[in-house]
């Protein structure tokens, strides 16, 4: 069919609608905007303010909405283990806090917040550390601060007179990247450890704690080596007590790190490993990626470089001072130091080396893992699913909120969940069969090793 050219086509005869409304033709872009002139400014201001707050919810990832939606009713832990897993059976089922349900503190219900304010919130009562200096093979000095069931609780286990100091369980507790035993979050869970029949001592890592640097090696974030030592010095002082370790954040990387090098040597009833960061390679491309992780990289690399600066002349000596003092991310110093300090080729090839995930199958001691999927520093995308159900030893327990190291619970936000479970935990794995087990297994060990150095000993004897 042909279009007759007299036949008005549809903008034509709109067109002609508008000009017989207004008189004369009018652009529909300034009727608009008159249109929007007449919209009263503080209308414009409330809509500026709605946008506000979506891009702080967003940015903040809170999730008010979602827990009001849930009636507060918080989320279930979801676990992860093998089905032949005793660690499992015998302890973890046994634990109500995993089986209940994690709900944050309302007013604190963002994985950032709960991160950003971490330290700022805790209180803790006022209590003194024991110190003890302990030289490592290499010289280096590790500063054990300790907190004795007895220094905290009015009845105190030993005052029973039956119980000796073997039949108080001792947990060492690992901190993070640069905390130390001073930090409120390892304060509070040494106090509440020691408070519930624990004697606690805190692995402060070299170089923190407020002690030099006496030999020529400062920490990075693979150096596991010293935990070692500290925990074969605390066994070989007192061999009947049971001994547990907590690790938190880049203290759990060293702890897992150290748990799969010593595989069956380990002399260590148990352990819990909070907020562990797993791969400090997906670590550190995660932190570029988003505006919050670039903050916490900063943020972070700056504390490294405070922690740095206090033993400022051995980091000139073994890496680069300047190229450290120019770092503005966790990449940079750790390129400057410990890649040079250890003689890596690449930052990649460190972080790839002192990543706990490659040592997980290797792991043979009762250990729970905990992460929440949200944790906005150590990202979930490292965690090793596949090698935790791997190896039977491993529980591995997630939460969907809780941020790093965080788990603010109550209304208060005066408890953190993450220490009560690790708490509950320890308590049960220290009531269980798995504890005899353990103890028999370091006694055949230290059976064999002197049989060995018998051995050794009679050799000698030949030979001369
Ligand atoms: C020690 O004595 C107190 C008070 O009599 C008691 O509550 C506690 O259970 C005892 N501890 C042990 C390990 O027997
Ligand atoms: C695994 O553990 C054993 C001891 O049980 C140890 O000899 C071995 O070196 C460990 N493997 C790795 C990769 O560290
Ligand atoms: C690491 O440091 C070296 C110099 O020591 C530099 O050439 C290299 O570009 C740095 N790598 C990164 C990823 O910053
Ligand atoms: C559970 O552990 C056994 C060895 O102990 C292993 O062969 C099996 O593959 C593991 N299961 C899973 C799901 O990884
Ligand atoms: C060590 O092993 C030997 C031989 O297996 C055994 O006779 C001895 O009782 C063991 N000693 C201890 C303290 O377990």
């Amino acid at each position: 069919m042909l279009l007759r050219s007299d036949q008005p086509t549809v903008s034509t005869d709109h067109r002609r609608r508008m000009e017989s409304a207004t008189g004369d033709f009018v652009s529909p872009y300034k009727l608009l905007f008159r249109a929007l002139t007449l919209i009263p400014i503080s209308h414009y201001l409330l809509i500026a303010f709605f946008v506000f707050i979506v891009f702080v919810y967003n940015l903040l990832e809170i999730h008010i909405l979602q827990d009001i939606i849930g009636g507060f009713g918080g989320g279930h832990v979801s676990f992860t283990f093998n089905s032949s897993c005793d660690l499992y059976r015998e302890v973890v089922s046994k634990c109500h806090l995993l089986h209940g349900r994690y709900l944050a503190t309302p007013w604190l219900s963002s994985p950032h917040l709960q991160t950003i304010l971490l330290n700022v919130l805790i209180k803790t009562p006022i209590f003194n550390y024991k110190r003890e200096l302990f030289r490592t093979s290499d010289g280096g000095t590790v500063a054990l601060d300790w907190l004795m069931n007895s220094g905290v609780s009015e009845t105190s286990f030993e005052m029973n007179g039956t119980n000796s100091i073997a039949d108080i369980p001792l947990v060492i507790v690992i901190p993070g990247l640069t905390s130390d035993s001073k930090s409120p979050y390892i304060r509070k869970i040494a106090y509440s450890m020691a408070k519930h029949g624990w004697n606690v001592v805190v692995s402060n890592h070299r170089g923190l704690g407020g002690v030099p640097l006496t030999s020529e090696c400062f920490y990075t974030a693979g150096k596991s080596d010293d935990l070692g030592e500290v925990v074969n010095h605390l066994h070989r002082t007192q061999p009947e007590t049971p001994i547990y370790a907590v690790g938190t954040s880049l203290g759990a990387n060293i702890l897992v790190k150290y748990l799969g090098e010593d595989g069956v040597n380990v002399p260590l009833v148990g352990a819990a490993a909070i907020s562990n960061p797993w791969d400090l390679l997906i670590g550190d491309r995660f932190f570029t990626r988003a505006i919050m992780q670039r903050f916490y990289n900063r943020v972070l690399g700056n504390s490294l470089k405070g922690a740095a600066k206090l033993h400022q002349e051995a980091y000139a000596r073994l890496s680069d001072w300047e190229g450290i003092e120019k770092s503005r991310t966790i990449r940079d110093f750790n390129n400057y130091s410990a890649r040079i300090a250890g003689n890596f080729d690449s930052i990649d090839a460190f972080h790839r080396w002192a990543s706990s995930a490659r040592l997980v199958t290797n792991v043979s001691v009762p250990l729970l893992c905990l992460n929440a999927i949200d944790d906005p520093v150590c990202t979930d995308e490292a965690i090793p699913w596949d090698e935790c159900r791997k190896n039977k030893n491993i529980v591995l327990a997630t939460t969907q909120h809780g941020g790093h190291i965080a788990f603010f619970e109550g209304i208060s936000g005066k408890s953190l969940w993450w220490i009560r479970v690790v708490e509950e935990y320890l308590s049960n794995l220290h009531a269980s069969s798995m504890r005899k087990q353990q103890m028999q297994k370091f006694k055949d060990l230290s059976n064999e090793t002197l049989q060995f150095e018998d051995s050794l000993s009679q050799d000698k004897k030949k030979l001369v």
